[in-house]
């Protein structure tokens, strides 16, 4: 007996335009991002090429930042876009930062955001990075292990600083995300044992050159329920209960980031739900509360432009010349991202199931697999949805790929701007020297 096909919970193209406000179908210009005809853009810079919305940027952190309002802090987790330009957003929204490297940490200063609100997260600071981030005085250290402990107090008490230090703890709880995003498991490499946590943190308050003001966790990415942020923001707030009545002084909880989005329009936990777990934990126990969302921020506001370069298999595969070089969280985790024809003839045209790949010679280079997508044909171009986080900030030039431009488009002031040009292909090799021995 033959097995009938699974039905597909894929959303349609105008269930996928209906959950994105910042995107529009225009009969006569195609797809609109806040306004701007993407065809326009692929005409101006080629394909493939990022296209940012700043007004929908805004728009979500003042979304975001009004829930958390009287509330938490917000640090952007810079990791998720790192553009100089999204930055300047952020700085101009009154976000902080959460940096993981001396780049970002440079990164996110030249953007303009205040040293005074940058955190420094990451498993694996080099002195050197630490150096660096205490000579700009950012707001703390979030320290992982024993070992960075020492490391820090060492450094600071050498420049004469003291180092205001969070204690991140991993609290053991299953975020129920992807295991490739899944962060705070005992198992995981993050984060301090909370058994080990509290002796830690008395420990902290005897070294020279640091100042223990309280904790951090992050329990992972793309995270939809509130079930496992409940669960760890209650251990922390025993916690604080406990170093407390230790005799500890804990003033700042730094609540990670991991708000998921709705990738394929699946319900997520939205930011006052977040909030009022937040509200709800900590509540009377009068801490600074600080939150360090990135994908939430920067994943809906950008799209990855590509163009069909040919089909195959009597049209089955559509071979895009976007590529897992460019956006490679479908390779990594199975992900999935949304794609729109930008015609809208071809839009509305009949949907039948294609595996829809990129030119890489590998097989994880595909977007999707068994898509209802409308016939494509060589030279159409279409829009990968949801690619403003962890897309061009984890493009690679395997197989000699040039990095693609990003172009910044400015709904509230109907303009837009390239903010990073193609790469050109001399550029790849224009530090690479070949040494004379060989000749
Ligand atoms: N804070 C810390 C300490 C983190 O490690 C991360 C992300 C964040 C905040 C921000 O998490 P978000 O709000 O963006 O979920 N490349 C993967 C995601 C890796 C996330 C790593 N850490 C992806 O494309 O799904």
């Amino acid at each position: 007996m033959d097995t009938p096909p699974l039905p597909t919970s894929d959303p349609t193209a105008s269930a996928l335009l209906a959950a994105r406000p910042h995107l529009a179908m225009h009969a006569m210009d195609g797809l609109l991002l806040e306004g701007m005809p993407l065809n326009a853009v692929a005409d101006a810079l080629g394909t493939p090429a990022w296209v940012y919305g700043a007004a929908t940027l805004r728009r979500r952190l003042g979304e975001l930042s009004a829930a958390l309002a009287g509330l938490a802090a917000v640090q952007y987790a810079v990791k998720a876009n790192d553009h100089l330009a999204v930055l300047r957003i952020m700085a101009a929204g009154s976000a902080g930062a959460d940096v993981v490297s001396g780049g970002e940490l440079a990164r996110a200063r030249l953007a303009g955001i205040p040293a005074e609100r940058i955190v420094f997260s990451g498993v694996g600071k080099s002195a050197e990075e630490l150096r660096a981030a205490l000579a700009e005085g950012i707001a703390q250290v979030n320290v992982e292990s024993a070992a960075e402990l020492a490391m820090l107090s060492g450094i600071a008490a050498a420049m004469g600083r003291t180092a205001p230090v969070v204690l991140r703890i991993n609290p053991d709880v299953d975020a129920g995300t992807h295991a490739k995003i899944t962060t705070g498991l005992a198992e995981n490499k993050f984060g301090i044992a909370y058994a080990e946590a509290a002796a830690l943190y008395a420990h902290a308050a005897t070294l020279p050159g640091l100042r223990p003001v309280g904790l951090a966790l992050h329990i992972g990415s793309q995270i939809t329920a509130l079930a496992p942020y409940r669960a760890a923001f209650a251990r922390a707030a025993a916690l604080v209960r406990d170093l407390r009545a230790a005799g500890q002084t804990v003033t700042r909880m730094d609540c990670g980031g991991g708000l998921g989005i709705g990738y394929r329009d699946e319900p997520g936990a939205s930011p006052a739900a977040f909030a009022g777990a937040l509200r709800a934990a900590f509540a009377g126990l009068d801490l600074h509360l600080m939150v360090e969302p990135g994908r939430w921020l920067v994943g809906p506001a950008g799209v990855l432009l590509a163009s069909v370069v040919l089909t195959k298999n009597d049209g089955r595969i559509v071979v895009l010349d976007g590529a897992m070089t460019e956006l490679l969280r479908p390779a990594m985790y199975d992900a999935w991202h949304g794609i729109l024809p930008l015609s809208a003839v071809r839009a509305a045209a009949p949907a039948g199931p294609v595996d829809v790949v990129g030119p890489v010679c590998e097989s994880a280079d595909t977007f999707a697999r068994g898509r209802a997508l409308p016939a494509l044909l060589a030279g159409d171009r279409v829009a990968l949805l949801d690619a403003g986080a962890y897309g061009a900030v984890m493009s690679s030039t395997y197989n000699a790929r040039p990095l693609a431009p990003i172009v910044l488009v400015d709904g509230d002031r109907a303009c837009w701007a390239t903010i990073r040009p193609r790469q050109r292909a001399e550029e790849l090799w224009h530090a690479e020297t070949v040494p004379d021995f060989l000749d």
